[in-house]
């Protein structure tokens, strides 16, 4: 496994690999790596010659100074995992690699940018399109890589990547969770023993839904989840939405459409979490 942290570097390694017509894979990431990132990672490596993992807490996604502060940073742990899991090159860069100056792109995906993650964490999709497309036009993959845990932000990229004209077919892997069905994430080490336990709620809330929408309308599921969450404490609801999994909008019956997924977020304690459902589709 080679550690590249510029992008000439990078491309150069790249390069050698273009020269033999090997193909490449790209799974971007903020580092804190778990077996969801792991995941990606694998599939990455069985469906291309090379596979590239950025490893960047990317500072213009974070629309909160303290959580980009707090976010965890853990290299020499990431390459560890990602040597295990077989990726062939890490780009690891600094700050100013990524922005020597000032980017000043604004990008818009409305109707996708203007609801759930996009109200409650203004600039932050432009901030992920930011680094996304830079990280794209440095790697030029093949393919990448994108868990469904970040429904919206799939969502987002393969608008961007539309947009843009950007030559890369973007994968989509399903979520992994942990035994208990916590939704794995790099903030869920942030979280206290008696958090952790409360976290737990999110799914299983989420999960009983599915039940429970088998015979329920669409609002009365919305508001069966909202209660669950509401009726536990420390947990603070930004919002739970029953939306059509293509447009992220959201929906009043079941029968609107074929694509139907239920997003979520939430602060446990100071530490925010997010997770989705599919109901249909
Ligand atoms: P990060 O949160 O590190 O996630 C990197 C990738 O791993 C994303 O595509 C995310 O959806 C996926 N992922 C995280 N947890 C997962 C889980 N439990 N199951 C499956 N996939 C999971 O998302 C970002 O970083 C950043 O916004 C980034 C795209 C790297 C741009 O900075």
């Amino acid at each position: 496994m080679r550690i590249a942290t510029t992008i000439n570097e990078l491309k150069s390694l790249l390069q050698i690999c273009r020269n033999e017509g090997k193909t490449v894979g790209f799974v971007p990431t903020m580092g804190a790596l778990h077996n969801g990132h792991a995941s990606l990672v694998k599939r990455s490596v069985v469906e291309n010659d090379v596979t590239v993992v950025s490893v960047f807490v990317n500072p213009t996604q974070f629309n909160d100074k303290n959580d980009l502060k707090n976010y965890p940073r853990t290299l020499e742990a990431d390459c560890k995992l990602l040597e295990d899991v077989s990726a062939d090159i890490v780009f690891a860069p600094e700050v100013t690699e990524m922005y020597p100056e000032e980017d000043k792109r604004q990008f818009s995906f409305s109707p996708l940018d203007t609801v759930m993650e996009g109200a409650c964490r203004p600039g932050h999709f432009n901030g992920v399109a930011q680094i996304v497309s830079k990280l794209f036009y440095a790697v030029e993959p093949d393919k990448a890589y994108f868990g469904e845990k970040d429904f919206q932000q799939l969502a987002i990229i393969r608008e961007m990547v539309r947009q843009l004209a950007i030559n890369v077919e973007i994968v989509g892997c399903p979520i992994v969770r942990e035994k208990d069905g916590l939704a794995m994430s790099s903030r869920n080490t942030l979280l206290s023993a008696e958090e952790r336990e409360r976290a737990l709620t999110i799914s299983r809330a989420l999960f009983q839904s599915l039940e429970y929408a088998k015979n329920n309308t669409l609002s009365a599921t919305r508001l069966f989840v909202e209660n669950i969450i509401a009726e536990t404490e420390g947990l603070d609801l930004e919002y739970f939405q029953i939306v059509n999994g293509d447009t992220l909008q959201e929906l009043k019956n079941w029968n609107e459409c074929d694509y139907v997924v239920g997003c979520i977020a939430l602060f446990c304690g100071k530490i925010r979490l997010i997770d989705n459902i599919k109901y249909k589709g």
